[in-house]
């Protein structure tokens, strides 16, 4: 199993999560300076993505179902809601 409690497999997982979610970043950072989204805007995408890295860096001593809990919340909120605003925007700057 991938994922299991107080195994090295949880930690793999993290790193390879973190690593993800940190490309993911460049990418939409680049993405929202290039069509000039709204700054204070991109300023608050920026500083929850800082939220979601600490919180996951600080759940290696925690059960591996917070783990989860905390993944599942940052894709239903952030990426389903924030991240959408980002291709609201896009298109609509596209259609400009
Ligand atoms: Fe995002």
């Amino acid at each position: 199993m991938f994922l299991r409690e107080g195994g090295l497999d949880r930690d793999v997982l993290l790193v390879a999560l973190l690593n993800h979610a940190s490309m993911h970043f460049v990418e939409e950072d680049a993405l929202m300076l290039c069509t000039e989204y709204p700054r204070e805007a991109f300023e608050a995408h920026k500083r929850q993505y800082g939220d979601f890295v600490k919180r996951l860096e600080g759940l290696k001593d925690h059960p591996v179902y917070i783990t989860l809990d905390c993944i599942r919340e940052w894709l239903l909120r952030h990426i389903f809601i924030e991240d959408r605003r980002i291709g609201v925007f896009v298109k609509g700057a596209a259609r400009q």
